[in-house]
């Protein structure tokens, strides 16, 4: 964790000017969501956040959202861009969100599953969080082979965005993919809550 704050820590003041054309990509992967008016949102390591306008755009004033980052100097940044005043901002852990079971309707996950050293608690705890039905968005503003060349990898099987391990991981943490784009512009995963009864 340390490691990971050191890291975005000495990027978050340039993070908004290094991606400038990605704004209408995230308004897109929102916007896949069909959120209904009034829906609670979990931005999950939220960063500079990017995907707040357009959560608050779709939840309308009426719905609530919680931005969490591990990094302060993230959040300083969205708050510096004025997105306190769209959303709640708050450091946590997204293995530990301070979040009741079943309160939120979504979460939305930007750019953050490959940088997490255990992604099957990851997806396990966001689904305590979201109630059954609910929706998961796994979202990259590039594809997932960009995105490896970005990391200084080549893409794998292995890979947490590879859509066999992804669909493994999610069925093994109470989710269902229900469609993966991965395109030019975008990685988009989306995944559905399952309820109790029908993981059984
Ligand atoms: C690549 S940035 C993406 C930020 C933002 N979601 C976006 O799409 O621009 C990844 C973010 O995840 C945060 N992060 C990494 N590990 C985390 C963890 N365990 N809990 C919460 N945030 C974490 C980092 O601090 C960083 O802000």
């Amino acid at each position: 964790m340390r490691a990971t704050q050191e890291f975005f820590t000495a990027r978050a003041a340039h993070w908004e000017t290094r991606f400038p054309d990605d704004a209408p990509r995230y308004a897109q992967a929102v916007q896949a969501l069909v959120l209904a008016p009034g829906a609670h949102a979990v931005d999950v390591g939220c960063g500079t956040g990017r995907a707040v306008a357009p959560l608050r755009a779709a939840l309308g004033a009426a719905g609530q959202i919680l931005a969490i980052d591990a990094t302060p100097a993230m959040l300083a940044e969205a708050q510096r861009l004025g997105w306190g005043a769209l959303t709640a901002l708050a450091v946590a852990d997204a293995l530990r969100l301070p979040v009741p079971a079943a309160w939120a309707d979504v979460v939305f996950a930007g750019g953050l599953l490959p940088h997490l050293d255990n992604p099957a608690a990851a997806l396990t705890e966001w689904a305590r969080v979201v109630r059954p039905g609910g929706a998961l968005a796994i979202f990259h503003p590039l594809s997932r082979a960009a995105l490896a060349v970005r990391h200084n990898h080549m893409p794998s099987d292995d890979d947490v965005l590879a859509a066999g391990r992804l669909r493994a991981l999610c069925a093994a943490a109470g989710w269902q993919v229900t469609s993966i784009d991965d395109s030019a512009e975008r990685y988009l995963a989306l995944a559905v809550r399952r309820s109790a009864a029908a993981a059984l």
